[in-house]
């Protein structure tokens, strides 16, 4: 542990406000790696959002994803894996698990499964919990990344908490430039929105906690508000202005996001394509958060497919912040 704070200190101490921005070409994910290793931030592209990754074997890495995204500690952390095999040393996978796991990765489909009790992963990336939530990303970026490490990476969306999330490294810098040491460039995500989410219970009763690019049929949705972490909370992607939901018009003061007919600053989908709006819809929220109109209002999307994702997103983000 001594040489690894010393190492990071000499590295990037003395650079300790510069987030550097790294393209995602070979000596880029080289050069994410070792900072990695040393303990320290990257966020990274996946195909959802982009995701703030620490090693998740190190309590002091972990802890301070939590610090940059001013992130409570009781809300759990996603931990990203290569594969199944990979996620066996980590949690006990049930047959449903394993069925899961081999339709749906690599891909946006986080499993929360009972946590195992291994030494290898800092209990503060399962807050304590007696399960943990594994994802093994697509992305290409992604999946070369953990090839090159010998742990799995937690990592949030690189947002501050409660803030948009990010789809884009521009999006990234927007809240935490300066709090992390770097951003791999990878290009926009192209799925847009976070992963689903699903409880795989003992009984092998399958749980979704939070919609996303992937529905699984016979999942039972779970009453998100009594969900733990803020994802699931009411506010949540809030652009700091007034979110107004099924618009079919602008007023003056507003900043409209166009779907199908509708047509706005920002448009979501003007062909009405519910994937090409998922894929653009945090942009579009960024635009909107920065325009200097005072409110966002938002055409109708359909809740429909990975529309129930959208609109999951657009109400938290419409939701007061008390
Ligand atoms: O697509 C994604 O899932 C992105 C990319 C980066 O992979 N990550 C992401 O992470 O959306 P985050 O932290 O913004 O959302 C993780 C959600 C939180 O709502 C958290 O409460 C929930 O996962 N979660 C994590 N561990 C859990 C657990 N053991 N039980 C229930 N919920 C859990
Ligand atoms: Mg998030």
């Amino acid at each position: 542990m001594a040489a690894l704070v010393l190492e990071y200190s000499a590295v990037f101490m003395s650079d300790k406000n510069v987030t550097e921005v790294v393209l995602a070409d070979a000596k880029g994910i080289a050069r994410a790696a070792r900072i990695l290793e040393a303990g320290g931030l990257v966020a990274v592209p996946t195909e959802t959002v982009y995701g703030l990754a620490a090693r998740a074997d190190s309590a002091e890495a972990v802890a301070k994803i939590y610090a940059a995204k001013g992130r409570p500690d009781f809300n759990p952390l996603i931990v990203h894996v290569r594969d199944a095999k990979q996620a066996e040393t980590f949690a006990e996978i049930s047959d449903s698990a394993r069925d899961l796991m081999a339709q749906h990765w690599p891909g946006p489909i986080t499993l929360v499964l009972p946590l195992r009790r291994d030494k290898s992963l800092t209990r503060a990336v399962s807050a304590g919990l007696p399960t943990i939530a594994l994802r093994a990303p697509s992305h290409p970026v992604m999946r070369t990344l953990l090839e090159a490490v010998d742990f799995p990476l937690a990592a949030p969306s690189a947002n501050r908490s409660g803030f948009i999330s990010p789809t884009s490294p521009d999006h990234v810098l927007a809240s935490l430039d300066g709090r992390i040491d770097a951003v791999l460039d990878g290009g926009m995500s192209d799925r847009g929105v976070e992963s689903t989410i699903v409880a795989v219970r003992a009984d092998g009763a399958i749980e979704e906690l939070r919609p996303g690019p992937i529905s699984i049929a016979g999942a039972s949705a779970v009453n998100s508000n009594a969900i733990e972490g803020p994802g699931q909370l009411a506010s949540h992607y809030a652009p700091g202005k007034p979110v107004r939901l099924n618009a079919t018009n602008a007023a003056r003061d507003d900043f409209m996001i166009g779907f199908g007919d509708i047509a706005g600053d920002c448009t979501l989908s003007s062909a009405g394509d519910l994937n090409e709006a998922a894929a653009r819809l945090y942009d579009c929220l960024h635009q909107g958060a920065a325009s200097d109109k005072p409110c966002i209002a938002i055409a109708p999307v359909p809740e429909e497919g990975i529309g129930r994702a959208i609109i999951d997103r657009l109400r938290r983000a419409a939701a007061p912040t008390n």
